[in-house]
């Protein structure tokens, strides 16, 4: 395993403001976000916001990925591809996913959005993820360790009766997209390193409705689903662990603070 980056003071100043940049992108595609548009549109509007800013959308050209940013509807449960054909309707649910790359420094950062009235189970699991990144983000202090991220988060899904998503995970951030260490969001107590102030990494545990499993869209190679269609959920934000806690770096509304 490659080795967990503390970050230095001037780097932390790099990442924050990238991290309040994806933060602020997100604020501002939150009122696009309507029935009758098409998600392609939405990430045309978040690459220009981003460019506008004097940043680089991360995940355009990552690995491939042919789009600004991941937008992940209803069964979809991450790095979902933008499209014309894909339009909102009344009861989906998303997920936008914004990483921005600021004077070479990463923030990441996602929420989901309801389009109109929407199920209650779909409610449901929308309070369930939220709820499970804000005790993952409790669990984030030094000294901690960092499997009682996923522990925690693990436990609280399973009473709510929701599953975890174990094939994808939280990561180091900040001069590198995914950087050491994997923040799983399921994990025995005590487990993995301790946390130490300076780490910068993202908390985003995706939550599903039935089954945990997951499975790759064959055809374009990046589309994440539910094995059994079921719908699916994330919250995710960049943080940074201080001497005494943590300050979550893409929380423009001092919701943690
Ligand atoms: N933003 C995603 C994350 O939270 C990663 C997207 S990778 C991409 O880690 F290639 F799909 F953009
Ligand atoms: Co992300
Ligand atoms: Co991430």
């Amino acid at each position: 395993m490659t080795k967990i980056i503390i970050k230095t003071p001037e780097q932390i100043e790099g990442i924050r403001k990238s991290a309040v940049l994806a933060a602020q992108t997100l604020k501002f595609i939150a009122e696009f976000v309507t029935e009758g548009v098409h998600t392609a549109f939405l990430n045309d509007k978040i690459e220009e916001f981003i460019r506008d800013h004097g940043a680089i959308p991360a995940p355009l050209n990552y690995n491939g990925f042919p789009k600004a940013s991941c937008i992940s509807l209803n069964e979809v449960v991450c790095h979902g591809i933008p499209s014309p054909k894909e339009v909102l309707k009344n009861g989906d649910i998303l997920n936008i996913d914004i990483t921005t790359i600021l004077n070479g420094f990463y923030g990441d950062t996602s929420r989901m959005f309801a389009i109109g009235e929407i199920s209650e189970a779909a409610s449901h699991l929308i309070k369930v993820a939220q709820k499970c990144l804000d005790i993952g983000i409790e669990q984030s202090f030094p000294t901690n360790f960092i499997g009682n991220i996923g522990f925690e988060i693990g436990k609280y899904a399973r009473d709510n009766e929701c599953s975890v998503v174990y094939e994808y995970c939280g990561h180091g951030v900040g001069i590198a997209f995914h950087e050491a260490p994997e923040i799983s969001h399921i994990a025995e107590k005590n487990s993995g390193a301790k946390m130490k102030e300076g780490m910068v990494f993202t908390i985003e545990p995706m939550i599903n409705l039935g089954k945990a499993r997951t499975k790759l869209d064959k055809k374009d190679g990046w589309t994440v689903r539910t094995i059994d269609n079921k719908l699916s959920a994330q919250f995710e934000h960049t943080l940074l662990i201080t001497g005494k806690g943590c300050e979550v770096l893409t929380d423009l509304d001092g919701y943690y603070s």
